[in-house]
């Protein structure tokens, strides 16, 4: 494991003593609904049902982003665009396009999250409605640093959706997903074709570290490194229990599955 760029906790937001103040941002933000967990300050912090805050720091973002343009792609409510800009990115740019418009979460509300968290946090984040699939120089321009958390294991077509990323990428991507079949050395993938998955139908593929660092290579990143370890059997084993017991998984199925971040760099 090892990475460029130092990483440190993020600080805490700032805190209104207004009550009223509060109170009216509390019922804003309670009237959406959150994937993210953004600290909005004034002590509220988005409801989301993700756990950002822990994903961030296995994400390893570079600790000081100034003057480095980072592209969030897959942002839904930005909570790691808000982060790279508080880090310093001199610009960011939030893209997605299914959660602003699918059937999910963000069903009828559009991207009102992410536009509520930008206007209370007063960021000048930007934000582009685009497919990964669509993504090209042209389109979007290219950045020194680009996200892509959460999102590979959700495209029926990763290969061809890394080569879209690499090429709107300068210098590093930090990519996370969700990786199947661990231990198996051989690059391989476990195919998702139906709601195997989290009992999820937007899942489509779960490649191993191997299989995720080739296609890194094949889609033009000379160096590729594994940022986060496999986590231990009784940590893998607990939450296979957990996932069967929500009817989301099989135990065996489960247990092979986690989640790991990779940086990749286009030169080496
Ligand atoms: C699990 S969420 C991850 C959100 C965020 N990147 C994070 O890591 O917390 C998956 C994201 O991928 C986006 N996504 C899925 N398919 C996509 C596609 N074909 N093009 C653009 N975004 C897509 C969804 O809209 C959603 O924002």
């Amino acid at each position: 494991m090892t990475g460029r760029d130092p990483v440190e906790p993020p600080e805490p937001t700032r805190h209104s003593s207004d009550p009223m103040e509060n109170q009216d941002l509390r019922t804003r933000a309670d009237a959406l609904r959150w994937y993210h967990r953004i600290d909005l300050g004034q002590g509220v912090i988005t409801r989301g049902v993700d756990n950002s805050p822990e994903r961030l720091a296995r994400a390893r973002l570079p600790a000081d982003l100034s003057g480095r343009s980072v592209l969030d792609i897959g942002a839904w409510d930005g909570f790691f665009s808000f982060e790279a800009e508080r880090r310093g990115a001199s610009r960011v740019v939030a893209a997605d396009h299914y959660a602003w418009h699918g059937t999910g979460w963000g069903t009828g509300q559009g991207k009102a999250g992410f536009q509520l968290a930008r206007e209370v946090l007063r960021s000048r984040v930007e934000d582009v409605d685009i497919d990964v699939m669509d993504l090209s120089p042209e389109r979007v321009g290219s950045y020194d640093v680009v996200l892509f958390l959460g999102v590979l294991y959700h495209l029926p077509n990763p290969l061809l959706a890394l080569e879209r990323v690499a090429s709107v990428t300068r210098g590093l991507l930090i990519l996370e997903t969700v990786v199947d079949m661990v231990g198996l050395s051989r690059p391989a993938a476990a195919f998702y074709p139906a709601r195997e998955l989290n009992d999820d139908p937007t899942n489509w593929w779960g490649p191993n570290h191997a299989a995720v660092t080739g296609m890194l290579r094949a889609a033009g990143f000379g160096r590729v490194d594994v940022m986060s370890p496999v986590r231990s059997a009784p940590f893998r084993a607990a939450r296979a229990v957990k996932h069967w017991l929500a009817g989301k998984n099989s135990i065996p199925s489960a247990f092979r599955q986690d989640r790991a971040v990779f940086h990749a760099y286009k030169s080496a």
